[in-house]
């Protein structure tokens, strides 16, 4: 079997967030459980210079807006498996990877480009597996030109939701620009009348897939759809959850080359390192006897950033320290400093990206905070139990598959969680947790727990071997 693997952002080559950690893994996963794979995705300016690549194709002449546009592909195997990164300067040379106006018209492009590409380099995918919104294109055009084209009449399409919160959407007149003028691509991307890139992958892909199990159901209703839950529901016969892996090559602090010491279920004498230089980096005083909670996110209103503005009296108040990395809406970003104002002995703040400091607070910290209103998987969670680092999250999407509360009588149980969004649930766990942490046996027991599970990608990936036999029945 042959598969494409196409997304906007992939490890090492891009990352806003959890899609590109996945779309980075995936591909590698898939050779390791014997399926022959290329990922294709752009090249960005941010791309540039920090890995090795080299040039493919440099006449990739993509049909576009009625004329060519002159692009190129690069080649490399920096995320472990075989890649294509598409060179198109006046799309992606730019100082972010989104939050342009044309954002749909920059990813229809790509979406063009990936399949001149795969044409291009001459043998058909079996199946195109494609990534949210910016991949809805994509499935529009397949389910096209595999009718009358005969390069494509054997390929179908998976199309993966990783978050229905963004879908894409733009005036109807640039359906005709991009190709899709015709009645039938027309309809799959008519919603609410604009056009939804997303709408269009969840109509005519031949499968569907999200990140978790119970974000597969939680899409089916009007709370997590966005107006799309009538479509979710009527394709949910096509519809299956796989909850995303964790690439232990890259997050696991046995071998992490990012964190100051390395340490493993049966030896965590090095975390007391890590969380030491974690204190020192952020100048806090090192007291390690007391927790360390942390949150690293983008801030945005999915992440639950308002139950920790309003949890966050309770955690200083208990003499805990609170480490935040992220970056993202004003009115977050300014709270967390003048949270750090308020009380900076106890609080460190890092606003921005950084990819090492996610690592190092992973190692360093003791509780990781995920409150989130939504969570189509999330992977942040995944990462803090393979780190020791105990989860309180909220129950909802992959964070309800993947987190279990722990239990004091039985020992199981692998972190603490709550259901209704209030700040008075979520700061009764923050007790339980600062409970369990005062009984060090309790507390390991419940890193154990969590370090001993494998959430590791070779599993997903049999699973999305599994979808991808089932889609091309
Ligand atoms: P989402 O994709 O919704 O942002 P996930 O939990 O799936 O959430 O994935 C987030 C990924 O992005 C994780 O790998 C996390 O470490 C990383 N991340 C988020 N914010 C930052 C940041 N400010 N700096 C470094 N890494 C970040
Ligand atoms: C999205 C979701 C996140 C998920 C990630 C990768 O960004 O918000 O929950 O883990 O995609 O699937």
């Amino acid at each position: 079997m042959r598969v494409a693997v196409i997304s906007a952002e992939a490890v090492p080559y891009s990352k806003t967030g959890g899609l590109g950690d996945v779309a980075g893994a995936l591909p590698k996963a898939l050779k390791k459980v014997g399926v022959d794979s290329v990922l294709v995705t752009p090249c960005y300016w941010q791309t540039k210079g920090e890995h090795l690549w080299e040039t493919a194709i440099d006449d990739l002449d993509v049909p576009w807006k009625g004329g060519i546009y002159p692009a190129k592909a690069f080649y490399s195997e920096a995320n472990g498996s075989p890649t294509f990164l598409i060179d198109a300067p006046s799309y992606f040379h730019r100082d972010s990877i989104y939050g342009f106006r044309e954002d749909h018209e920059r990813f229809a492009f790509f979406n063009r480009a990936a399949l001149t590409l795969l044409k291009r380099i001459g043998k058909a995918p079996d199946i195109v597996h494609l990534n949210d919104w910016h991949c809805g294109f994509a499935a529009a055009e397949l389910a096209v030109v595999r009718h009358h084209d005969p390069f494509w009449r054997s390929t179908r399409t998976v199309f993966s939701i990783h978050n229905m919160a963004y879908q894409g959407v733009f005036g109807t007149e640039d359906l005709w620009k991009f190709g899709f003028g015709g009645e039938f691509e027309r309809n799959a991307f008519l919603s609410n009348g604009a056009a939804s890139a997303m709408k269009a992958g969840l109509s005519l892909s031949d499968t569907l897939s999200t990140v978790s199990k119970r974000y597969a159901a939680e899409i089916q209703q009007p709370e997590n759809g966005y107006g799309l839950d009538w479509l979710v529901r009527r394709r949910a016969h096509r519809l299956v959850g796989i909850t995303n892996g964790v690439d232990y090559e890259v997050w696991d602090p046995k071998t992490d080359p990012e964190i100051p010491a390395h340490y493993d279920i049966d030896d965590l004498s090095g975390k007391a390192e890590c969380k030491r230089r974690l204190l020192e980096q952020f100048s806090l005083p090192v007291r390690l006897d007391r927790p360390i909670f942390a949150s690293v996110t983008r801030l945005t209103a999915q992440k639950g950033i308002d139950l920790m503005m309003q949890a966050a009296g309770e955690i200083v108040g208990s003499g805990a320290y609170i480490i935040s990395l992220g970056s993202g809406e004003k009115s977050y970003e300014d709270f967390w400093q003048r949270l750090r104002d308020h009380a900076p002995s106890q609080v460190g703040v890092y606003r921005g990206y950084n990819e090492s400091l996610a690592h190092q607070i992973e190692a360093g910290a003791d509780i990781f905070m995920m409150p989130s209103k939504f969570e189509p998987c999330g992977l942040n969670q995944m990462y803090s139990l393979r780190y020791g680092t105990v989860p309180i999250v909220r129950a909802v999407g992959g964070l309800d598959d993947t987190v279990q509360n722990f239990d004091s009588v039985n020992g199981t149980g692998n972190g603490f969680k709550f259901g209704p969004y209030r700040a008075d649930r979520f700061v009764d766990r923050i007790f339980e947790a600062l409970f369990a942490y005062a009984d060090a046996d309790v507390w390991r027991k419940i890193q154990r727990n969590g370090m001993s599970e494998d959430n590791s990608w070779e599993n997903a990936a049999r699973k999305y071997v599994e979808l991808y036999r089932w889609t091309l029945d």
